[in-house]
């Protein structure tokens, strides 16, 4: 059965931890549709361990939609989620509303994600009112890593903290469905996840939130060291693909291949 925004809720009313992983082409959405996982981000990330930018902010509304329908193709019931890249929200809420549109019409995600508060709330409603479900984004928001200073954790200061569970609750208001928290100190988390009646997925946020983020090429092995501290690799691909074309290579240079099974007649 396809997952919906309402079962995402309804994983935090029954207490059951829940995971999203970030997805990118047809290939890796289905496999982890196939592996059960019920929500992919097609994150702006893409733009660093896909593209090869240097951050996120150069990534274009034109590659998300393009990648976002790519992913639907590979996913039969995982709820799939395109994140609004820099510039395609922040300008203006009618910008925000035809982009987010665009990834829903031209994409065919089921939701959108977008970063902050404050200013992103008006936004969110609006999506909302239109129909289109939002995820929101807090804590380090790497669009704004100019802004902040650099990858860096957010909300240790008083103040700070204070901010984000402000945030969060206006979002929540607002009508989000879920809200990401990313590197953030584990007992602000704990606090926002206790606050808020839509689960909390935390990148970098602890142990206390309602589901766990992570990304594709981090959580296989395939972005090299070193790795932010919350990363766990739960394979090593980088490793497997490097060993797997050093021996096709050989296995050429020596003769060894194509065999005789794998050649026509
Ligand atoms: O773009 C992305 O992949 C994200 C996750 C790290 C949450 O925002």
């Amino acid at each position: 059965m396809p997952v919906t925004i309402n079962d995402v809720r309804a994983f935090k009313e029954r207490g059951e931890r829940f995971v999203m992983l970030t997805a990118y082409d047809t290939p890796s959405a289905r496999l982890l549709d196939e592996a059960g996982i019920p929500l992919l981000l097609v994150g702006d990330t893409m733009g660093m361990v896909l593209l090869g930018y240097g951050s996120t902010i150069p990534v274009t509304m034109d590659e998300v939609v393009h990648h976002t329908a790519a992913v639907v193709r590979g996913t039969t019931n995982a709820l799939v989620i395109g994140d609004m890249p820099f510039l395609s929200y922040q300008v203006s809420v009618e910008d925000g509303l035809r982009n987010a549109g665009r990834l829903l019409k031209e994409g065919g995600a089921n939701a959108v994600k977008l970063e902050g508060g404050g200013r992103s709330v008006e936004l969110v409603e609006r999506l909302v009112e239109a129909g289109i479900p939002v995820m929101g984004h807090l804590g380090l928001t790497p669009q704004s890593v100019n802004q902040l200073g650099g990858y860096r954790v957010q909300g240790r200061t008083e103040e700070a903290h204070h901010a984000l569970v402000e945030d969060a609750k206006s979002l929540e208001a607002a009508g989000i469905f879920a809200l990401v928290l990313e590197a953030v100190p584990e007992s602000l988390a704990a606090e926002v996840t206790a606050s808020l009646h839509v689960p909390t997925i935390g990148i970098g946020a602890g142990r206390n939130c309602d589901g766990q983020v992570l990304v594709w090429h981090d959580f296989l092995g395939i972005t090299p060291d070193p790795l932010p501290r919350f990363v766990k690799r739960y394979a090593e691909l980088g490793d497997e693909i490097k060993r797997a074309a050093a021996a096709f290579a050989a296995d050429v240079a020596e003769g060894r291949y194509p065999g005789p099974e794998h050649v026509y007649s």
